[in-house]
C-alpha cells in the first residue's frame, strides 16, 4: 500500500517535470527494503539466480540507475543496510561509501574510514586525505578526476572509541568486497591503485607487504592494479624523501599506463 501510494506520488512529480528527488539515508534504506521485498517476489532474472537461491537481504542487487552516479548511489543505499557487515557487530553504523568521479579512469582504494571520514561521511578527508590530494595534484589531477573508495565501508569499532581508529580485519573487508567489485563494474576504471598493505591484501587476498607487492602490475577483476604505500605511512616518516620517491615512482607507472604526458619536472620529483 505504502509502495503503491509512493509510486503514484513519484509519477505525479515526474509528470510535472521533476527528475530528481532529494532523499535522506534512512528513507533510502526503507525504499531499498521495499525494493528488495518486491524483487524477492519477482521471477529471477534469466540465467542469474536459480529458484533454489532466492534473493535475500544479503544478495547484492545489480546497481540500478541511468548514469554511473545513480548506480553508485544505488549501491551505497544497499550498503547502508548490508546485513553481512551489520551482523558482524564489529563495525560502526555510519556508512562511508565513496567519493569522486564515478566515470573516472583511475580508482584509488584505501582501507577503511577513520574518525574524520565518519564525521563527514566521505573517504579520505583527514590528514591522509590531504596527503593524497597533494599526490593527485602532482599528477595533475584532483578528486573530481578520480574515484576514491575503501575496502571496508564502515569505520572499524574499538572499545571506548573516541578518535582512535583501527585497521579492518580480513573478515570486515571480505563482507564489503561485493560492493567494491560492483563499484568497479560501474566505474570501469582503467587502473586501480591499492593504497597500503591492508587494501592490497584485501583486494589481492595476499599477506605480502607493500614492499613485496609494489613495482609490478597485478590484476583485480581484469583491471591493472598497482600497489603503493598508504598516504598515512608518508605522514609518519620524519624525512621521508626516499618513501615519497617510491610512491611517486608508483604513480609515474600509473600515469604511464593511463597514457598521461609526463613532464621532465614530474619525472624528477623527490630525487636527491
Ligand atoms: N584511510 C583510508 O584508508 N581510508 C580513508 O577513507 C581514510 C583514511
Amino acid at each position: 500500500m505504502l509502495a503503491s501510494s509512493l509510486l503514484q506520488y513519484l509519477k505525479q512529480l515526474e509528470a510535472k517535470g521533476t527528475t530528481h528527488v532529494p532523499i535522506e539515508d534512512n528513507a533510502r534504506a526503507v525504499l531499498r527494503e521495499l525494493y528488495t521485498r518486491g524483487s524477492a517476489r519477482r521471477p529471477p532474472p534469466s540465467g542469474n539466480t536459480s529458484p533454489s537461491s532466492p534473493p535475500t537481504s544479503a544478495t547484492l542487487q545489480a546497481a540500478v540507475g541511468n548514469s554511473s552516479a545513480e548506480k553508485i548511489a544505488d549501491l551505497a543505499a544497499q550498503a547502508q543496510s548490508w546485513e553481512p557487515a551489520r551482523s558482524l557487530g564489529t563495525l560502526r553504523d555510519t556508512l562511508v561509501f565513496s567519493v569522486g568521479n564515478p566515470d573516472a579512469d583511475l580508482m584509488l582504494v584505501g582501507e577503511a574510514p577513520g574518525y574524520q571520514e565518519e564525521l563527514k561521511r566521505e573517504p579520505f578527508v583527514g590528514p591522509a586525505g590531504q596527503k593524497l590530494d597533494q599526490i593527485l595534484k602532482a599528477m595533475g589531477l584532483s578528486r573530481s578526476h578520480v574515484y576514491l573508495s575503501n575496502v571496508c565501508k564502515f569505520r572499524p569499532a574499538t572499545r571506548n572509541q573516541t578518535t582512535n581508529n583501527r585497521k579492518p580485519s580480513p573478515r570486515e573487508m571480505e563482507v564489503s568486497l561485493p560492493f567494491l567489485k560492483a563499484e568497479i563494474e560501474v566505474v570501469k576504471p582503467r587502473v586501480i591503485v591499492a593504497l597500503g598493505a591492508t587494501a592490497a591484501q584485501g583486494l589481492l587476498e595476499s599477506t605480502a607487504s607493500v614492499g613485496q607487492l609494489r613495482e609490478s602490475w597485478h590484476q583485480f577483476q581484469g583491471i591493472p592494479l598497482r600497489v603503493t604505500y598508504h598516504p598515512s605511512y608518508l605522514l609518519r616518516q620524519e624525512d621521508g624523501l626516499q618513501e615519497k620517491r617510491k610512491v611517486w615512482e608508483d604513480m609515474l607507472a600509473v600515469m604511464e599506463k593511463l597514457g598521461f604526458t609526463i613532464t621532465d619536472k614530474q619525472r624528477s620529483y623527490f630525487q636527491k
